[in-house]
């Protein structure tokens, strides 16, 4: 039962009971607390007649409490309630105590908290704790000078306002938390995405440099190949020369290419194509048609030489006659790749058989193959010579 006091001004049944409502939505859209907790007091200070309201918020690493929001005394004594420490006066007793305090007829009552009511030339008290998730956010505190007692039912809405209150601040500072914690989290993206882009800078750099170096590498071995008169020195320093260029271009596909992982096949067999007629002079062409598929670096590069081995050895073996045509094909499908180099040359010797040639090349074109997990085989077309490699193709994607 509630205690409706007889000479309580308000009446029970006459309050409108649509106060907390309203002021749940006025506290749920204010992003502005102090503003909100005004909000509150206009709303019931009519009805109850109560003339004072201040609020504290708990300040300085929760050891004393700021006044945040107040309205009904005067500038003076706002300001010489700026701050409170805990148990200083009613306000700061109710933070101490964590409990809310009620005071009717402050002028008789025997109260130490009254003291400092008095000098506000109250009559009726209620302070109430704003507590959220057991943690202390401040105080609400309500004052009246024109009524001596606050009824049950009224304290009940003070009560429950406060406790609005101090959800509204709570929810408004775990947004505030969340807002800050976004905004670090998107810096530390924005850092990471930075750091990145430098790696990756970085990693072009060095790429670009070794290419530089390999690529330097050729020229000095063309320079020492253009000296000798021995043609099985040539050769042999020509050979080195286009393993190096085989080398050499795939770091400039690491830095041409957005990825250091993977490389464009049909882009690297092309541009090393070239590279390899350009440097040997030879006047036979040389056709690179891949399929545009992304093979792991660390595969790229055995396909790679073993290319080169075998269109090094068209060049060499299959036109003593004159100039031809060398065919270099990348193809995929389902989870293999095929790799095929064919002539329209002199053909194979007769006795040749890959597996047991003791040439360097073919024994490099046999061991890389192994490295790779493939198989080799010969063609016999009706003109020159095929080559075909056949090997599994973990992880490629096409462009
Ligand atoms: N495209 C080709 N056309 C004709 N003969 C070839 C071809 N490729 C390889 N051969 C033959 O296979 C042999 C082995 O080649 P390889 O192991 O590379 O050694 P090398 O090139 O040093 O002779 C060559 O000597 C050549 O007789
Ligand atoms: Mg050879």
């Amino acid at each position: 039962m509630l205690d409706i006091h007889p000479s309580d001004r308000t009446s029970y049944l006459n309050m409108d009971m649509d106060i907390p409502r309203r002021a749940a939505e006025a506290l749920l859209s204010s992003d502005d607390p102090a503003a909100a907790a005004k909000g509150l007091f206009e709303l019931v200070s009519e009805q109850l007649g109560l003339d004072m309201f201040i609020s504290y918020v708990v300040g300085d690493g929760g050891r004393a409490l700021r006044l945040f929001s107040a309205a009904g005394i005067s500038p003076a004594q706002e300001q010489s309630l700026r701050t409170l420490a805990f148990g200083e006066t009613a306000c700061g007793m109710v933070a101490e105590r964590r409990v809310p305090l009620l005071l009717n007829d402050v002028p008789k009552s025997s109260d130490p908290a009254a003291a400092s009511l008095r000098d506000l030339e109250l009559l009726a008290y209620a302070g109430f704790p704003m507590i959220c998730r057991g943690r202390m956010l401040g105080t609400l505190c309500f004052g009246s000078r024109r009524r001596t007692c606050l009824a049950d039912h009224e304290v009940k809405l003070l009560a429950t306002l406060s406790s609005y209150l101090s959800m509204a601040m709570e929810r408004l500072e775990l947004t505030r938390m969340a807002e800050q914690r976004a905004a670090e989290l998107s810096k530390a993206l924005n850092d990471k995405e930075k750091l990145l882009q430098q790696t990756n800078l970085l990693l072009k750099e060095v790429n670009h440099r070794v290419k530089n170096s390999l690529q330097m590498v050729v020229s000095l071995l063309e320079m020492q190949r253009t000296r000798l008169q021995d043609e099985t020195a040539t050769r042999a320093l020509m050979e080195a020369g286009a393993r190096v260029i085989a080398l050499a271009q795939v770091h400039a596909r690491l830095y041409q290419g957005g990825d250091v992982q993977q490389v464009d096949m049909d882009v690297y067999l092309r541009d090393l194509c070239e590279e390899l007629r350009r440097s040997t002079g030879d006047g036979s062409r040389i056709e690179a048609r891949g399929a545009p598929v992304r093979v792991a670096t660390d595969l790229a590069i055995p396909v790679a030489l073993i290319a080169t081995e075998l269109v090094m050895n068209s060049l060499k073996h299959a036109f003593l006659a004159g100039d031809g045509m060398i065919e270099v094909s990348f193809t995929t499908a389902d989870a293999e790749a095929v790799l095929t180099v064919a002539d329209d040359g002199c053909g194979l010797p007769a006795t040749f058989d890959p597996k047991r040639s003791q040439g360097l090349g073919m024994r490099i074109v046999n061991s890389l193959t192994r490295q790779i997990g493939g198989r080799l085989s010969v063609g016999h077309p009706p003109r020159g010579s095929s080559f075909a490699v056949r090997f599994p193709l973990p992880v490629s994607i096409s462009r």
